[in-house]
């Protein structure tokens, strides 16, 4: 996984929680002697790991905690990629553009980059519905990070987020309607 998402959920823990919180997700996690940094590339059970024991620390299940987080990414990836975004986009435009615009990018800067393949068809102006494909099974970070998205064009009170989950959980179908 990418450096930034990690970089992101430390910083998330911390501010969510506290330092002594991450520290000892790090600890139970076997991580310790590891210094996270943006630019390089985490094998996924890093991740699998610190959200799995933040799950039974703080009981809140797995999937909730990756909606949450998801939904924190959301201002630093769109800081982090700002030149690809079109001033006149809103959420369902962002999401119906992330595939060839932000996961493009992310493929091309890095070979261990991975982000999953969303393909998004349009169903109508205020309509679309999302297929996330992907072996790390991540479609509770998907869903938040529309739910953030939705926060971050201002349009959390129109937007409704509905999944349906298939293949236990590698391939997600994400309804997101937008009521006028
Ligand atoms: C807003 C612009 C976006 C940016 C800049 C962005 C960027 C990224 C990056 C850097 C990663 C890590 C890839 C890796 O470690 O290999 C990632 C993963 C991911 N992205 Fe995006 N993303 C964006 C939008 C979205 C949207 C709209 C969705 C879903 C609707 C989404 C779903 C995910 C998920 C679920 C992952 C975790 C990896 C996986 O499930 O395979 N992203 N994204």
């Amino acid at each position: 996984m990418h450096g930034s998402i990690i970089t992101l959920l430390k910083r998330y823990v911390q501010t969510q929680y506290d330092h002594s919180t991450w520290v000892k997700l790090v600890e139970l996690s076997g991580l310790d002697k590891i210094e996270f940094n943006h630019k390089s590339v985490y094998p996924d059970e890093h991740v699998y790991a610190l959200v799995g024991h933040a799950a039974e620390m703080t009981g809140i299940p797995a999937e909730e905690l990756h909606e949450k987080f998801g939904e924190y990414l959301v201002p630093d990836l769109m800081y982090m990629y700002q030149k690809l975004v079109r001033p006149e986009w809103k959420t369902l435009d962002m999401i119906e553009h992330t595939e060839l615009t932000m996961h493009k990018q992310v493929r091309q800067e890095h070979a261990d980059n991975a982000p999953p393949v969303l393909d998004v068809t349009r169903i109508s102006e205020n309509e679309l519905m999302i297929e996330y494909v992907s072996p790390r099974r991540m479609s509770g970070l998907a869903v938040g990070i529309v739910r953030g998205l939705a926060i971050y064009y201002d349009e959390a009170d129109r937007i409704d987020v509905m999944p349906t989950t298939y293949d236990n959980g590698e391939r997600v179908k994400i309804h997101v309607r937008r009521s006028a």
